[in-house]
């Protein structure tokens, strides 16, 4: 069915009613500049080929005219005449539809502990591995809650990176292609040893950060030691209600976040709280561990501190802590620029193993959308 109503031009604007009663009011320029035609793209992955500079400012409208189902543009300046495609137009023009973000805290389900009264989003390793619509419930788990937990995961040294195979790729780093997370004697990193870790995220000294983490539990007898994952943008967005001006600090000015070892010295400036365009958030960080010294302008570090302290505070509200223990062959898969993630002392007795490993979110996103499209 033809979409439209009915369309005007004149040099600088092409103008739609379209049959539901939206109308679009589309600049000569853009149009242009997204001709469809295999002068312009790759009709194999529709990349463009032409750049920017090849199309001049001042170009024009002059003609337009319906084809059947394509609206058939002739340009001046160039003289290039396009063909767009009447639902391309309705589903692409800047007038009705919103760019896309699927990232940002806008399209999240945020949660707190309650919200998982009923349990945590879970999946069967095997039901990932071979059933499409099982590994879609779990890839939306982690779009839209931030993370999912597979349970039934060999328990087999190195298993956590097929995981990732299934979805994306291995994020290597200079802990290598894994870690294992088990007390060591003498350990450079506190992750290394039986105590407790605060609600942290991973790596903020990295650039960019990992998106994505996996633990993989392989061994767990000792007493305590259980995971707490906390929705970093619903912490967020509580310090947003309370006090907005402590928002604006922590995203408005940049830190240092470092790690040292013998081997590596990392360090990346980024904020505690980082906002899009619309002033949405997009990705948290905090990691009390790896903050690197704080210098900022004086009369800004003052104010900082109490939004610093406020926002850690909220972080420690249990009410905010989804609280449970990874048994063995259970792998919690988590968004590392959302979830933040905590764990409790636990016995000096008994053996605690698990595995970790970075991914990245885009190819998740990647396998995601393909997914959906195939649905
Ligand atoms: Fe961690």
């Amino acid at each position: 069915m033809n979409p439209i109503q009915r369309f005007r031009f004149d040099r600088d604007k092409l103008s739609i009613t379209w049959t539901d009663g939206s109308a679009s009011e589309l600049q000569a320029l853009w149009l242009r500049d997204h001709c469809q035609m295999p002068a312009s793209r790759n009709l194999a992955n529709g990349q463009r080929l032409l750049n920017i500079t090849d199309i001049p400012l001042d170009i024009g409208i002059a003609d337009a005219s319906l084809d059947g189902h394509r609206l058939v543009i002739d340009f001046t300046g160039d003289g290039h005449r396009s063909e767009f495609d009447l639902d391309w137009l309705r589903n692409n023009c800047y007038c009705l539809n919103q760019a896309q973000d699927d990232r940002s805290e806008a399209g999240k389900t945020l949660w707190d502990k309650q919200f998982f009264e009923d349990g945590l989003p879970r999946c069967h390793y095997a039901g990932f591995c071979n059933q499409p619509g099982a590994r879609l419930a779990a890839l939306r788990a982690v779009r839209d809650l931030g993370f999912v937990v597979l349970d039934g995961v060999d328990c087999e040294s190195g298993e956590i990176l097929q995981v990732i195979k299934q979805f994306g790729f291995v994020r290597e780093t200079n802990y290598g292609p894994l870690f294992d997370v088990r007390t060591t004697v003498d350990p450079t990193n506190l992750a290394f040893t039986n105590l407790g870790l605060g609600c942290h995220l991973d790596n903020p000294y990295r650039d960019p950060v990992p998106g994505l983490q996996l633990l993989h539990c392989l061994e767990s007898s000792t007493t305590g030691g259980e995971s707490i994952l906390q929705d970093g943008f619903m912490a967020a967005g509580i310090l947003r209600q309370e006090n907005p001006a402590h928002f604006e600090l922590l995203s408005r000015n940049w830190i240092n976040f470092r790690f040292r070892d013998g081997a590596s010295d990392l360090q990346a400036r980024v904020p505690f709280i980082e906002v899009n365009d619309h002033q949405q958030v997009i990705k948290v960080r905090f990691n009390n561990r790896s903050i690197d010294t704080l210098k900022l302008p004086p009369a800004i570090m003052r104010e900082f501190y109490p939004a610093y302290r406020h926002y850690a505070e909220i972080l420690e509200r249990e009410e905010l802590q989804v609280v449970f223990k990874l048994q063995p062959g259970e792998l919690m898969l988590f968004d590392n620029t959302r979830i933040l993630h905590a764990r409790k002392a636990y016995s000096a007795t008994g053996t605690r193993h698990l595995q970790g490993a970075y991914s990245d979110l885009d190819g998740l996103y990647s396998s995601l959308r393909r997914l959906e499209s195939d649905a």
